[in-house]
Parts: structure tokens; C-alpha cells; sequence
């Protein structure tokens, strides 16, 4: 792969080590972990983590979450696995860091490689829009969960994705190019349906709108301006038209009245049988 720039191809999250430079995809992971940390704190609440109990995070990706849950808590058992070696390269050195035992491994979500029943806790956020089969990820989430056990799972909708414009077409249209390279881009109102399918049961369900604070961060997440191009390109919108287009959205986001961001969907569920 040629292709360095970080967003949110799932080419590239499901091969990070292929592509040219994964050492930006820590950077890109980095910056959404600013913005994402009051979810994870209410996920690591939802998770209800004790001293003494397991944790699994599935798709670790840099370290983040578990660091922080291992910092927060006492006497956790935590483990993060990850297909990518640096990721899993780059966590392990941060947790040696930050002074916290946590045990990154590689590993394929798809396929743990963990017996039943071997986690209290399992957590996953922004891993299942990218993965092949989500369903036996989830499959594989709960075959590794413990009787009473919770699993927090956090993904975007990114057919969800907003753009407040005054023109819906060319936001649509932006929309449509940016999902084209998401795996699922409608995995997060899929959660709940999954969860159930699997045979656990489902103890909150709920998805909040969330934008990025500035235009700046719409390009760097979601690269939303090389996909105009891309919609311009294609013949989908004309070119004219996008240039006022894209001056309104410099002039909403200098007036502090920017909303561009998908639908952030959450779901906590338990396993009650074996
Ligand atoms: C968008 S990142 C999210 C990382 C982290 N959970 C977070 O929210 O910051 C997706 C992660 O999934 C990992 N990944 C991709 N395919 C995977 C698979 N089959 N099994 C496990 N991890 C995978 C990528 O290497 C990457 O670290």
C-alpha cells in the first residue's frame, strides 16, 4: 500500500503494518483519543471494573483505554489484543511508561485466542465497522465473556454521518464518498441486533450525535474536504457549486456554528447462560 494518510479506510485499519507508515496511524489514533475520552470514562463505568477482575479489549489499538482502566483501578487483570504489531508495540511501551501491568498481545477479533468463559469484562470500541465479519467478532466477544459477565461495545454510524450545510445534496454526497471505503458503515444501529443474535442480552442501547470542534479536525478525522473533491471528481456535484459551499462551512466554523460528526452508538450487554 502506498496510501499514508490515516482516516477511515478499513483497507488500512485492518493492516496498519502494511501500509507505508504506522507510526501515523498511533498519531491519528493519538488525536481521536482527546475527543473520546468522556466516552471511554462512561464505558469504563458501564464496565463496573473491580480489583481482581479480567478485562479484554479487543482491538486495543494503542493502549489508550486500557492504560487509563488500569490506572484508574486497582488489581485488574487487563489484556489488549490487536492485529497490528506496532500498535501492540506501541501500547506495551506506554503501559511500561505509565507504570501499569497490562499485557498487549496480537490477535484476530475474529478468532481470540482465548478459552470460554476466560474475561469478567470486554470492551471494543471503533474496531467492528473496519473487520470483515463483525458478527463473529461480537460471536467471539461473548464466547470469551463469564457467566454475569459485561461487554461495552462503542462504533460510529458512519451512514449516520451529519453535515449541517445549506445544501443537502453535496453533504449527502460528501457522505457517500466517505462511506465508500468503510467495511460497515452502518455497524453501530447494527450493535444491539448483533449482541442479541449472539445470545446475550442487551442492558442499554443508545447512539449520540457528536460533531468535531472545528473544520480543521473535520478534515484531519474524516477527511471530509478530499472527499468533495472526490464527489466533484466523480460528477456527482459540480465544481462551481462546491467552492460556496465550502466557504459556508469555513464561515460556520469561524462563527463557532460547525456540526459535522456521525451518530456514536453504545451498547452494554451481559451474558446470563452458558
Ligand atoms: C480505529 S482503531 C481503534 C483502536 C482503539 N480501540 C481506539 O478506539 O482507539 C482500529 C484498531 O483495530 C485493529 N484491528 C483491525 N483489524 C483487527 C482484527 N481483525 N483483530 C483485532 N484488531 C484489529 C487495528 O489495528 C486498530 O488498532
Amino acid at each position: 500500500m502506498t496510501e499514508e494518510k490515516p482516516g477511515l479506510e478499513s483497507d488500512y485499519w485492518r493492516g496498519v503494518d502494511r501500509t507505508g507508515d504506522p507510526g501515523s496511524f498511533v498519531g491519528y489514533l493519538d488525536k481521536a483519543a482527546v475527543s473520546l475520552r468522556d466516552a471511554w470514562l462512561e464505558a469504563q463505568r458501564l464496565l463496573e471494573l473491580r480489583p481482581g477482575c479480567s478485562v479484554l479489549d479487543v482491538g486495543s489499538g494503542a493502549g489508550q483505554f486500557l492504560i487509563e482502566a488500569a490506572s484508574n483501578v486497582d488489581g485488574i487483570r487487563a489484556v489488549g489484543i490487536d492485529f497490528s504489531d506496532t500498535m501492540v508495540k506501541t501500547a506495551t511501551s506506554r503501559a511500561h511508561a505509565a507504570g501499569v501491568v497490562v499485557t498487549f498481545a496480537v490477535g484476530n477479533a475474529q478468532h481470540l485466542d482465548f478459552p470460554d468463559r476466560s474475561f469478567d469484562r470486554v470492551n471494543c470500541s471503533r474496531v467492528l465497522l473496519h473487520l470483515e465479519d463483525p458478527r463473529a467478532a461480537i460471536h467471539e466477544m461473548a464466547r470469551v465473556l463469564s457467566v454475569g459477565g459485561r461487554v461495552v461495545i462503542l462504533e460510529p454510524d458512519f451512514d449516520a454521518m451529519m453535515i449541517d450545510s445549506k445544501d443537502l445534496r453535496i453533504a449527502s454526497a460528501v457522505r457517500r464518498q466517505l462511506t465508500a471505503g468503510i467495511r460497515h458503515p452502518d455497524i453501530g444501529r447494527s450493535l444491539r441486533r448483533l449482541l442479541l443474535e449472539v445470545g446475550l442480552d442487551v442492558l442499554e442501547f443508545s447512539g449520540v450525535a457528536r460533531t468535531v470542534p472545528s473544520l480543521q479536525a473535520a478534515c484531519e478525522n474524516f477527511h471530509i474536504r478530499d472527499h468533495l473533491d472526490a464527489a466533484v471528481a466523480s460528477g456527482e456535484v459540480e465544481a462551481d457549486s462546491v467552492e460556496e459551499w465550502w466557504r459556508l462551512m469555513e464561515a460556520a466554523d469561524t462563527s463557532d456554528r460547525l456540526f459535522v460528526g456521525p451518530v456514536l452508538f453504545r451498547a452494554l450487554a451481559t451474558k446470563t447462560s452458558l
